[in-house]
């Protein structure tokens, strides 16, 4: 972290697709600073590169200019394993989809990756600890009475508690949310975001992209995209 608190930053942030001929360049420039304990929400038009821009921050995606750094560190230029390990307990991603595996049931799913960063041995030593901690946000969001449920057999509000469970267990710096509420009726969505601010009131560091004009209205920053760069919203 830096003077000001900043965690995240993204410096000429490039990116485009190749389709045969055509070349769409979704970003052409994005410049975004982001501090510890802040909640930003990124808006913008269905194909503004929102997602796109989501994933580059998380290091699912890379850049085709510009960089991506946290806590000062460039995470463009680290080696696998350290993007391995910055994917998997220094972000945590939720997704519009929820994302989660069928064949497991809720607290499997939650545990997976805290599981997917240890040896057979290593999850031997911790795997009491980790339960425990998957049970108590597993209770926290409401949903002890689910564990050995399979994610199809439960409700979508109920699947992206999950998810946030799963993106919380390794106690992420950063939380990556795209469109979380996308998916879901706006009773339900607003669960899913009180669970979010509470979360940011604890403290976490959030950025979120939603659609939904009403959570950007509330919210204390908001960024668009237009045209592949940042606008005051
Ligand atoms: N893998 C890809 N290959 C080619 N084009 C892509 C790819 N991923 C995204 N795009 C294009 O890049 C643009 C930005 O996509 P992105 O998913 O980031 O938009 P978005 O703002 O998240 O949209 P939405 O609100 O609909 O989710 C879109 O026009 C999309 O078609
Ligand atoms: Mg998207």
């Amino acid at each position: 972290m830096n003077d000001n608190g900043v965690i995240l930053k993204a410096k000429d942030i490039e990116k485009s697709y190749r389709m045969g001929q055509i070349q769409l360049k979704v970003l052409k420039g994005i410049n975004l600073n982001v501090r510890k304990g802040e909640l930003v929400v990124v808006v913008g038009a269905s194909g503004s590169g929102k997602s796109t821009l989501l994933h580059i921050l998380g290091a699912l995606d890379k850049p085709d200019k510009g960089r991506v750094s946290f806590n000062g560190k460039d995470i463009n230029s680290q080696s696998n394993r350290q993007l391995n390990h910055f994917r998997n307990k220094t972000v945590g991603f939720v997704f519009q989809f929820y994302h989660l595996l069928d064949e497991l049931n809720v607290l499997e799913n939650v545990l997976l990756p805290t599981m997917a960063g240890k040896s057979i041995a290593g999850w031997f030593v911790c795997r009491k600890s980790a339960k425990k901690r998957a049970a108590e946000l597993l209770d926290k969001f409401g949903l002890s009475g689910r564990t050995k449920h399979k994610p199809y057999q439960l409700s979508g509000g109920e699947r992206q508690r999950v998810a946030m469970a799963r993106a919380l267990m390794n106690e992420p710096e950063l939380l990556l949310a795209d469109e979380p509420t996308g998916n879901l009726d706006s009773e339900t969505g607003n669960g899913i975001l009180n669970v979010l601010e509470q979360l940011n009131r604890d403290g976490q560091t959030i950025v979120m992209v939603t659609h939904d004009e009403r959570i950007a209205g509330k919210a204390r920053r908001v960024i668009k995209l237009v045209d592949g760069v940042i606008k005051p919203a």
